[in-house]
């Protein structure tokens, strides 16, 4: 006999303790998100798993501990490109780093959310030409952090599709990659390039929950003076956005800068401890005389 459907209230319940499951098993807590993502995203689980309600996926992701790092993959949205919003990293090269290297001596940055490496990787090729140019002793210290394990893996092997690097200029492509041998079956427009050793070098990946450690760990994080943190508040609920952005602003130095997403919005709650010196581009430069709260 067919069971009967479970009642909206049951299965809200449900989800209650699917969420606590991700989080006891992984750390990430998930009610922190937009919710509406959240439930776009699973339904696609449930979906692919031919589960009719929480309940029996639950219990599907209970009997099969595949399908956990299918759902914190499919719940973690990955899309990133090299020199993704190209505008950002022309900013940064032409004027952010001249001035940081004018004003600190040295690069410490961090990309927040680094998905696969495109982010910390870009930032390591404005960096790397940077100091070529200006033959310059500018050390620079570049972190990648993401809290999906199989990304920062991708990071770290630096293996990418012609596609990634769409929005990569043909120098850098030219400097910082090589072509991978042709597979035989594999067509030309599905060429695969590897990241050079001099720019891999240059960036340290883990896989983290940056919100743990922002939230909770503050203390221990040291500080640095260039924070990206692209695409990825964009997927918080409103108070963790604003709570985030106020613990970056805490590991910032004064005159430290923190991008975030084109798409993502400074909270003006904490509005006031930045300027914005680029107009319309969301790069923001950390006030003097801004003090953590
Ligand atoms: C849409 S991608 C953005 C990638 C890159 N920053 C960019 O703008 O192209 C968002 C990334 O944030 C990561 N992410 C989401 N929540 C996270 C968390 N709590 N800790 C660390 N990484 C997280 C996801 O796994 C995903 O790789």
């Amino acid at each position: 006999m067919k069971e009967p459907a479970l009642k909206k209230n049951e299965n809200s319940a449900y989800l209650k303790e699917l969420l606590e499951y991700i989080h006891a098993m992984r750390g990430i807590d998930f009610s922190l998100y937009r919710q509406a993502t959240v439930l776009r995203k699973l339904e696609l689980r449930l979906q692919e798993t031919k589960s009719r309600d929480y309940k029996k996926y639950l219990s599907f992701l209970k009997a099969n501990p595949d399908e956990l790092q299918a759902l914190v993959r499919t719940l973690t949205i990955k899309v990133s490109n090299f020199f993704r919003n190209p505008v950002v990293f022309e900013l940064l090269s032409s004027r952010v780093l001249p001035e940081l290297a004018a004003e600190f001596g040295f690069l410490k940055a961090w990309s927040l959310g680094c998905a696969n490496g495109e982010e910390p990787y870009s930032a390591a090729m404005i960096v790397h030409e940077f100091q070529s140019q200006e033959n310059l002793s500018f050390v620079s210290h570049i972190q990648g952090t993401d809290i999906d394990p199989d990304a920062v893996g991708k990071a770290i092997k630096g293996e990418y599709s012609g596609e990634e690097l769409f929005e990569t200029k043909k120098r850098y492509i030219e400097q910082y990659f090589s072509k991978l041998p042709h597979q035989s079956g594999i067509s030309d427009e599905h060429e695969r390039y590897q990241i050079k050793d001099e720019i891999r070098s240059m960036v340290r990946f883990s896989s983290d929950n940056i919100m743990s450690m922002l939230l909770h760990n503050r203390a221990n994080l040291g500080s640095y003076n260039l924070i990206l943190c692209r695409n990825v508040l964009i997927y918080l609920n409103r108070e963790m956005q604003e709570e985030m952005i106020r613990a970056i602003g805490d590991i910032l130095y004064d005159k430290g800068y923190l991008v975030i997403g084109e798409p993502e919005t400074m909270p003006e709650s904490v509005r006031q401890k930045f300027e914005q010196p680029f107009p319309g581009i969301k790069i923001f430069r950390k006030r003097q005389s801004a003090t953590a709260s």
